[in-house]
């Protein structure tokens, strides 16, 4: 039987990172992704070139791009990194990447203090990050924060979700991920938010990025599943947040969305277990327990992989 396919972003080397306490080393971080290579994850987040006095645990993401070049040529990974401003994408270019992020989001408080501009500034700046980034022939894909819910201003209006969306589409991302930063979403407001999206523009350039803070993201995913979305954000073990969002907690755990997915007769191309064995090395270098309750059942002795 053909499965249909769900494409997976691997979000855990950027936006699981940037929220621990200890930066990890070049080394460490090359080794996470090389690991995330390995259990067959094609799209992979490997950091931001933003400030390193904003962000600390990005810095270096130079260095982690020229350790992994031969390898990410040798495969068909997408290798992409958060670019906020022009520096980020002169950053980018200099580096030789060919994969960028950007970033927005509905909520002007929000983005003021994430990235020092108001949500129309920020669409000005990709404005001219597209064109440039566009003679480099690089892909550029696009993030819309907050879409289900600020930390400072609340509820978000989902019409606003389709107009950013729209702007980003047409500044030339070939996806836009709609994020819920601080893990608010319910099932009702993903179908609303969705629904809207996929009459406006359809959902093959539209993904969604859930923060599992409430334990609800894949409650959330079978949502948007329905709706007929099929590419999501995650990141291994669940590790994450955002350093602008206090108190929400990591990314939907990839290997809880993978095994979901898989159970559920769709098909990822990621290896659960070479996953979990990511997490695990993960676990160990972080030295805390990893949140992701699929990997901590694997501890348990009657754990076994039915899906
Ligand atoms: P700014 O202060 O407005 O920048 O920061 P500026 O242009 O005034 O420059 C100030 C200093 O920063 C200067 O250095 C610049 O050179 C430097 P100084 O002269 O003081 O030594 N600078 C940079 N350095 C390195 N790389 C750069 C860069 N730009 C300026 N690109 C800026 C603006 C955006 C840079 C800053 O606010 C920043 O880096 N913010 C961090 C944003 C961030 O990474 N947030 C987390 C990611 S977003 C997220 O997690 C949400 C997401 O996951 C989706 C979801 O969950 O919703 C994507
Ligand atoms: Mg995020």
């Amino acid at each position: 039987m053909n499965r249909e396919v769900v494409k997976i972003v691997e979000v855990g080397p950027r936006d699981g990172l940037q929220n621990e306490k200890e930066t990890l080393s070049v080394s460490d971080r090359v080794d996470f992704i090389k690991r995330l290579m390995n259990a067959g994850n094609l799209w992979i987040e490997g950091g931001s070139f933003v400030s390193p006095k904003a962000i600390p645990q990005m810095i270096d993401s130079e260095k982690v791009f020229e350790s992994l070049r031969d390898d990410i040529k040798a495969s068909h990974v997408d290798l992409s990194f958060l670019v906020p401003n022009e520096k980020g994408l002169e950053r980018a270019k200099v580096a030789g990447v060919n994969s960028i992020a950007v970033f927005t989001a509905t909520s002007n408080t929000f983005t003021s203090k994430n990235i020092q501009r108001t949500v129309e500034e920020s669409l000005q700046e990709f404005s001219k990050i597209a064109k440039e980034s566009e003679s480099l022939k690089m892909h550029m894909r696009g993030y819309i924060s907050t879409a289900f819910g600020c930390p400072y201003e609340g509820r978000q209006d989902p019409n606003e979700v389709v107009r950013l969306a729209g702007a980003l589409l047409d500044r030339g991302c070939f996806e836009v991920s709609i994020g819920d930063t601080i893990g608010v979403a319910h099932p009702r407001q993903i179908r609303d938010v969705f629904s809207k999206l996929k009459t406006t523009f359809g959902l093959k350039r539209i993904a969604a990025h859930l923060h599992d803070t409430r334990g609800a993201a894949l409650l959330n995913i079978r949502e948007a599943l329905d709706v007929g979305v099929r590419v999501f954000d995650s990141s291994a073990g669940g590790l994450g947040g955002c350093p602008y969002a206090p108190g929400a907690s990591g990314n939907v755990a990839s290997e809880e969305v993978v095994w979901f997915l898989e159970a559920a007769g769709f098909t990822t191309g990621v290896n659960l277990e070479k996953l979990l064995d990511a997490s695990q090395w993960m676990e160990g270098r972080l030295g805390r327990p990893l949140r992701s309750k699929l990997y901590q059942s694997k501890k348990k002795p009657y754990y076994f992989d039915e899906s």
